[in-house]
């Protein structure tokens, strides 16, 4: 089962996955590509340490482009492409082409603080604003939508009200490195089925 990871920033979602399939918790996978919208970020090194095949799509240069350019690397050549801490919109042609073979981590409940320009720290500044009790990530299937697809897994953490945006995100970020891996692992079995807006797990 071959997958793209597709990453623009710390890439700690990346580190999951890679250290998920060395403990042989997803099984018979590879991570062919890592692609990043931002040049020298962490995630790359995570990749180059582990001897992936990385590449970067400037977002500043490709802009627009970057699906097309993406779908031109790995079409024919993944089954399943991850976003993992990817801040590019997907769109366009690759949406259609891997119909529920694109998966997102989001860490929100969606659908609260969710969509355009929630991502990173702003998802948990909104989520403190709004005072939920109760929070966590969720793992979507991508569609032609922002954070909108058929939602696969989510984990739950509890809301402090004293709770900073950044000790909210770590405590999230801890269950985001359980779900995707799980995520991952379930679709590589082929455990999960999609019908509309449900997706059932065998
Ligand atoms: C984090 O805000 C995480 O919640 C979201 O993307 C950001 C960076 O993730 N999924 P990563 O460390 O690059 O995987």
């Amino acid at each position: 089962f071959k997958i793209a990871v597709l990453v623009s920033g710390g890439g700690s979602n990346l580190g999951s996955i890679i250290e998920h399939i060395k403990s042989g918790y997803i099984k018979n996978t590879s991570i062919e590509y890592v692609i990043s919208d931002t040049p020298d970020v962490y995630a790359l090194t995570r990749a180059k340490e582990n001897n992936i095949k990385n590449i970067v799509l400037d977002k500043k240069i490709y802009k627009n482009n970057i699906s097309d350019e993406i779908l031109k690397i790995i079409q024919g050549k993944v089954d399943l492409i991850v976003l993992a801490g990817f801040f590019s919109i997907l769109q366009g042609e690759i949406i259609k082409e891997f119909k529920n073979r694109i998966i997102n981590i989001h860490p929100s409940l969606i659908p609260s603080f969710c969509g355009k320009g929630a991502y990173g720290i702003h998802v948990h500044e909104k989520t403190l604003e709004y005072g939920v009790k109760v929070s966590g990530c969720t793992v979507h299937f991508v569609d032609e939508g922002t954070d909108t697809g058929a939602i696969i897994i989510q984990k739950t953490v509890n809301v402090n009200a004293e709770d900073t945006p950044r000790e909210l995100q770590l405590r999230i970020m801890e269950k985001e490195h359980e779900a995707l891996p799980e995520a991952v692992k379930l679709i590589s079995e082929g455990r999960v089925k999609v019908e509309g807006r449900k997706v059932f797990i065998k």
